[in-house]
């Protein structure tokens, strides 16, 4: 089999099937994604490079949010796709896995992650926080019109995403390297939020 030849496949396959997404997760998404796994994997030495490349091209195809597609037809097209590459039934079950059980708004964390699944997912958990994290939650906000604050605190806000989801994430990750990584990019976090609070009660007093 041919490596790079596959690669550039799965490349196009995930941009075909990105669907009708918001930009946060076009296909730059996926790109830092990868990148984000192979920088973690390196640093933790360990994890399988193809099952990792993989599993970060595809682990947004058929996201629930964005998509009525339910999960068994996704695996079937995952599958049918990977099969067709001739690649590994035990790397294309890895990479089903992974797709279907990544994602932090199916709430549920599976019995036993893979070495690859973690790092994949500290990989995705890293491009939700820190300042590309910030611009893809308002990027989000925007996409579905919910206000970027509300002090009076009803909240469907962008400013309440960051509770809900952003500053729980650095202490949700799975790997040694991950947590570094996030370590940096959460105080970018709270950074960001001081600042916000700072204008917004400067604006108030006006
Ligand atoms: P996951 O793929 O881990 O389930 P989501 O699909 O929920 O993540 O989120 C993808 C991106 O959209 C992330 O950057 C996330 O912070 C952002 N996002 C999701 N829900 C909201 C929301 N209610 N407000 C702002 N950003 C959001
Ligand atoms: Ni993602």
């Amino acid at each position: 089999m041919n490596n790079s030849f596959e690669i550039k496949q799965i490349e196009d396959f995930a941009r075909k099937n990105l669907g009708a997404h918001d930009s946060g997760h076009d296909w730059w998404h996926l790109e830092r994604v990868r990148n984000n796994a192979f920088q973690i994997m390196e640093a933790e030495g360990s994890g399988d490079p193809v099952i990792i490349e993989i599993a970060a091209l595809l682990h947004d195809i058929g996201d629930s949010k964005f998509k009525d597609k339910e999960a068994e037809d996704t695996a079937e097209l995952l599958h049918r796709f990977l099969t067709s590459l001739e690649l590994d039934e035990k790397v294309i079950e890895e990479v089903i896995f992974i797709n279907r059980n990544l994602s932090y708004s199916k709430g549920k964390k599976p019995e036993s992650m893979s070495v690859e699944f973690m790092i994949v997912q500290d990989a995705d958990r890293l491009d939700a926080i820190g300042a590309i994290g910030i611009a893809r939650a308002f990027n989000y906000g925007g996409f579905v019109n919910n206000p970027i604050f509300d002090p009076t605190g009803t909240d469907h806000s962008t400013v309440s995403h960051f509770y809900d989801k952003l500053l729980k994430l650095k202490d949700l990750m799975n790997t040694e390297t991950g947590r570094k990584l996030a370590d940096e990019r959460h105080r970018f976090l709270e950074l960001w939020l001081e600042q916000f609070y700072h204008e917004w009660e400067f604006g108030n007093r006006l």
